[in-house]
């Protein structure tokens, strides 16, 4: 199974960045530890590809040329609440996709309350920091391997 993991704006800078809103841990340590965790509790044929960009045309790019891909885990960043071009590409490819987020976006800003990606997403998971991404993957897994 192919899974592609895409990670929107300034997600390259976590550790860094509000780490008392996003963690401490790097996007490639969420990465690896995404890959442990495919191993150890799911099985060793997952295989995952991982892209972030800063540019939301790069990501629909991406979305675009996905069709060799069962699933998608997507955390759209700041695109969430702006992008309809991120959610048409998602609507557009058919490809099963999930939302993800490190922190809890329902208890933030009012404007990060709205989001424009989730009706194009079999499910959104918010707020466990980078265990967000495990819990995507493991719901994704499991929705694709009741299809294949
Ligand atoms: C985020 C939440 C967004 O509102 C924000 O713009 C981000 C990260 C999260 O993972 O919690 O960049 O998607």
């Amino acid at each position: 199974m192919k899974i592609l993991v895409i990670n929107g704006p300034n997600i390259n800078l976590l550790g860094t960045r509000e780490p008392q809103i996003y963690g401490y841990t790097t996007l490639d340590d969420i990465n690896q530890e995404l890959v442990e965790y495919s191993k150890t509790f799911l099985e060793d044929k997952i295989e995952l590809v991982f892209f972030q960009s800063n540019i939301e045309g790069e990501i629909v790019n991406k979305i675009q040329q996905s069709s060799q891909f069962e699933g998608l885990i997507i955390n759209p960043a700041a695109y969430t609440h702006t992008s309809i071009a991120i959610a048409d590409a998602i609507k557009a490819v058919g490809i099963a996709a999930v939302e993800v987020h490190l922190s809890n976006v329902s208890t933030r800003e009012d404007y990060r309350k709205i989001s424009y990606v989730s009706d194009s997403c079999i499910g959104v998971v918010a707020g466990f920091k980078k265990d967000s991404y495990k819990m995507a993957l493991l719901g994704l897994y499991n929705y694709v391997k009741e299809r294949i």
